[in-house]
């Protein structure tokens, strides 16, 4: 059980994701009903003026859980006190900018914001990194908070696990509530893989329940692409659904995952399932008294060891690019 108040620093606040993040958390869905909240809204100095008229928002709610917003361009000041960091605001890929220059520009973002949490978060911080690229912007903020336990650092695949159900469930026709045990793989990125061969269907084994060419040249690239999809759709990256998975993901994290079934979350590998130790990779979760845990002793088949392999090659290639720029 969560005691309040609980302080929560959303970076990014003044972004989509922000805006259909902020008034879930003030509402009590990140931690429970009964847990007042304190907002700190953490914002580039252009958008501190957009963050306000957020701020004004939340107080028209006259939410009773929410006991404060506060606003700053300020990273020691928008984490003093954090109990629960979401790292939403990054500089996303514009038009003729390489990978390399798309990871040194996120390390300008993500490496003092690590350096203000190790400095000024509460002792039982708890961060979550949706920013883009997630795992490895999970790892530079990880890498420059050494007073900070490992593990507190982790990345955003809960929208793809749900993307993921919510596909199986259409294609069996099934409610989403009949699917359990699903597992995304590795980074949040087009190489992610979601494997159905651990994911139950109303308890039978769900790659068994679909034919096995849907399953790799539909389901996998539909889920994996998803996010692509979306931009081309509206124009925009996905927002409502991003914000209600980093929802999702910290509910879990908190207040624990339910028996006989677990969650997908990129956290800190320590060496199982052949993913080297330290990338930031998902893997199948559960959570119990605050802390994620790998489900371990699942048995991979060659297929499945094969999508793993790969996505954590590309995790494995993205830690030396950072590497090789400074930032970690
Ligand atoms: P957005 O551009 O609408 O908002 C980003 C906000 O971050 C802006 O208001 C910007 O001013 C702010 N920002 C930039 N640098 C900052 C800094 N140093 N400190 C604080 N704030 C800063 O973008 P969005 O749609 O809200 O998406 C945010 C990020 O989430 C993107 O990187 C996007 O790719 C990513 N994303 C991840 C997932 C996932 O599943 N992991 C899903 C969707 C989107
Ligand atoms: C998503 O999965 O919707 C996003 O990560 C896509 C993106 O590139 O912002």
């Amino acid at each position: 059980m969560v005691q309040g108040p609980v302080t929560v620093t959303v970076t990014g606040a003044a972004g989509q994701i922000g805006y259909a993040l902020l008034f879930r958390i003030a509402s009590g869905h990140l931690l429970g009903p009964d847990v007042p909240v304190k907002l700190r809204l953490l914002e580039i100095t252009p958008a501190l003026k957009a963050a306000e008229g957020t701020a004004m928002e939340l107080a028209d709610c006259a939410f009773p859980l929410l006991q404060s917003v506060d606003i700053s361009d300020d990273p020691r000041v928008a984490f003093d006190g954090a109990n629960v960091a979401l790292l939403v605001g990054a500089r996303p890929r514009t038009k003729g900018m390489e990978r390399g220059d798309l990871l040194e520009a996120n390390g300008g973002i993500f490496k003092p914001q690590g350096e203000a949490i190790n400095a000024v978060a509460a002792d039982d911080i708890k961060v979550l990194v949706v920013g883009n690229p997630a795992n490895t912007n999970a790892l530079i903020a990880q890498a420059h908070a050494p007073d900070v336990p490992a593990e507190r650092f982790t990345a955003m695949t809960r929208l793809d696990h749900n993307r993921a159900i919510s596909q199986l469930a259409s294609k069996l026709d099934v409610p989403v509530t009949a699917i359990k045990k699903l597992t995304i793989w590795g980074n949040h990125s087009a190489t992610q893989y979601p494997d159905l061969y651990h994911a139950e269907v109303n308890g039978k084994v769900a790659a068994e329940q679909v034919d096995e060419a849907w399953l790799r040249d539909t389901f996998i690239p539909t889920v994996a692409k998803r996010g692509a999809a979306i931009i081309e759709a509206r124009g925009a990256s996905s927002a409502a659904s991003a914000a209600n998975a980093a929802i999702d993901h910290v509910y879990s994290w908190v207040n624990g995952t339910p028996e006989g079934d677990w969650t997908s979350a990129a956290i800190p590998s320590d060496g199982s399932y052949g993913v080297p130790e330290g990338l930031i990779s998902s893997f199948p979760v559960t959570a119990k008294d605050g802390k994620f845990q790998i489900v371990q002793g699942l048995e991979i088949d060659a297929f499945s060891r094969e999508r793993i392999d790969a996505s954590v090659q590309e995790l494995a290639e993205e830690r030396d690019a950072v590497r090789g720029l400074g930032l970690i």
